[in-house]
């Protein structure tokens, strides 16, 4: 963000651009834990989707483990009991902040494509996309990732050893869990795939049925296939008898994986996205997401408005018109930064926020299709985030996803976990919308060992006041969600507030305000539509945002769970 285009900005004076740089050092130098004299939180927040995750992650920490081990313990207790949303079949991001130095970065746990993957592998005859082929059974999977990324985890960053931290995992996996309020939910929206694999029917059903909220489910393969990870790492998974087995489900099934596929899967880290928000750095995720591209994006054409002291109709309007724009790019633009190049300064940078933001009306909704890039289009929950803090002040946003609840439904034999159904991330068509609705082009088309594009965005807000760890599930509402967060925090809100706000969303296409039922009262919703916005008011909640927060100048440590599934816990000790 430099001097002269912020010194171009309306109602922008060069004695805000100081008192800015000056906080910005203050931020630098006390992310660093030079500054402030003692500054440590003392306690830990943790703030996960499940109870027996988060007891998972203080269990380690109990143990000695800093933040990244109890990220460990809470990302393999997720990926036993909560099959609906993550696990060791599928991918992740962990965005880290080590507190000795701050050093931060995003560990890249993605799907990969494999070799065999093609752009046109679901079209059928006629150039159309099979939908049942790009998200039901092996074909919709990607090379999961999860695994890898943990065990970068505890070599780079943990304190104890990846056996020790997996060790609640594997228990509950062989002693069971109640099936919780979502399991059972979003079983009954999924059993029918379910039921067309044997494997997966047998563990996850109750006598072929959908089982009954308190009935326990025993994963035995699943803590086998933990188990192997524990003796001998990553290797345990993406070579020896588990690839095998693998491997050998996947491909009787009609899928493609090899077992060269799984030994070349690859983690990375990637530097996070920064820009300041106010007094606040946000630190989020880079490509292959696309979250945080489009949320620095978002706020910075919001920045120059006081946007939450707005009437809510115009508050609403300018955030809206701001989201389409960003969805707008993420459409054309973002993809695998491995694969093809990604303008993130350009989408990034003050310049081209002002150029959005003069073709903002402060009275009119702009039609998506009256956005240039809108020519190429011919037509047209799940996943999971946690929150860490630990008593050092090492933090870490982590969403983990198989995509669709229960991924693809299929379960390699003897394996225990859910193949994900991440190919369907990939535009399998050009401006063909995915399962969110979501548009994409050739940026994010199918290419072996490519990563599909992802709308996780695990974010940190750092200032020298508070420290705000944030993320949710939600496909592509995850955006909107986790920037609706940020606002709230900005407006000096609790994580309690930012997980429980109800939200709203605009993605570009469809050309819609989509909101949850208590978001917006009869008149709003008549001064939008009265501004050119369709309003579409929906029955059902969405996202499970957990959130955690340090305030520097308190000291003190808050966390919350989104209330709007119950088995989500924060717990601060
Ligand atoms: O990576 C992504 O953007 C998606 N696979 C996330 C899917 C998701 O959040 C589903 N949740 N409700």
């Amino acid at each position: 963000m430099g001097e002269i285009q912020a010194a171009d900005r309306p109602g922008r004076g060069l004695k805000t651009i100081f008192i800015r740089q000056a906080l910005l050092c203050l931020v630098l130098i006390s992310s660093s834990g030079a500054l402030i004299a003692g500054a440590k939180p003392g306690k830990a927040a943790i703030a996960s989707a499940h109870y027996l995750a988060t007891e998972a992650g203080h269990e380690i920490l109990e143990q000695g483990g800093n933040a990244f081990d109890a990220a460990i313990a809470v990302s393999s207790t997720l990926a036993v009991v909560e099959p609906t949303s993550s696990g060791i079949g599928g991918g992740a991001f962990w965005l880290i902040h080590r507190a000795s130095d701050g050093f931060q970065t995003m560990i890249d746990a993605r799907e990969q494509a494999p070799a065999a993957a093609h752009k046109d592998m679901y079209l059928d005859e006629e150039g159309n996309v099979n939908r049942d082929l790009a998200v039901n059974g092996p074909l919709a999977g990607g090379i999961p990732g999860e695994i890898a990324g943990l065990e970068h985890l505890a070599k780079n960053y943990g304190r104890l050893s990846l056996a020790t931290s997996l060790q609640p995992a594997i228990r509950i996996a062989r002693e069971g869990f109640p099936v919780d309020e979502k399991y059972h939910a979003m079983m009954g929206w999924r059993i029918d795939t379910i039921k067309r694999w044997p494997a997966a029917a047998e563990v996850l059903l109750a006598d072929g049925e959908k089982p009954p909220v308190g009935h326990i489910i025993k994963l035995p393969d699943l803590a086998w296939v933990l188990e192997q990870v524990a003796e001998r790492g990553a290797e345990g998974f993406y070579s020896g008898p588990v690839a095998e087995r693998l491997v050998k489900g996947v491909r009787e099934a009609g899928g493609i994986w090899t077992m060269e596929d799984l030994a070349a899967y690859v983690v990375k880290e990637r530097d996070p996205i920064r820009t300041m928000y106010g007094d606040y750095e946000l630190v989020t995720a880079p490509p292959p997401s696309s979250g945080g591209v489009a949320i620095a994006e978002i706020l910075n054409v919001l920045e120059p408005y006081p946007i939450n002291d707005l009437a809510p109709v115009l508050r609403t309007h300018l955030i809206v018109e701001a989201m389409r724009r960003a969805y707008r790019d993420r459409a054309i633009y973002l993809g695998d930064p491995d694969f093809v190049e990604v303008p993130v300064e350009m989408l990034t940078s003050q310049y081209y926020a002002d150029g959005l933001r003069a073709s903002i009306r402060p009275d009119r909704a702009t039609p998506s299709s009256m956005l240039a890039g809108n020519d190429q289009i011919q037509e047209g929950t799940d996943t999971t985030h946690f929150s860490i803090i630990d008593a050092d002040g090492n933090m870490v946003a982590a969403t983990l996803t198989v995509n669709l609840p229960f991924g693809s439904a299929f379960m390699p034999p003897g394996t225990g976990l859910l193949v994900n159904n991440e190919m369907d991330d990939f535009s399998a068509k050009e401006g063909e919308p995915n399962a969110f609705g979501l548009i994409g082009f050739q940026a994010n088309e199918i290419k072996p060992f490519k990563r599909p594009l992802s709308s996780m965005s695990p974010t940190f807000m750092i200032g020298a006041d508070k420290r705000a760890v944030i993320g949710t599930p939600g496909g592509g509402r995850i955006i909107t969600m986790v920037l609706l967060g940020i606002l709230d925090f900005i407006k000096g809100n609790e994580p309690e507030s930012w997980v429980s706000l109800p939200r709203f969303h605009h993605q570009y296409v469809p050309d819609q305000i989509s909101a949850e039922s208590n978001t917006f009262s009869p008149e709003q919703v008549e001064g939008l539509r009265a501004m050119g916005h369709e309003v579409e008011v929906r029955d059902r909640p969405w996202g499970n945002m957990h959130g955690a927060m340090w305030n520097l100048e308190t000291g003190e440590v808050t966390a919350g769970s989104d209330p709007r599934w119950p088995s989500g816990r924060a717990i601060v000790k």
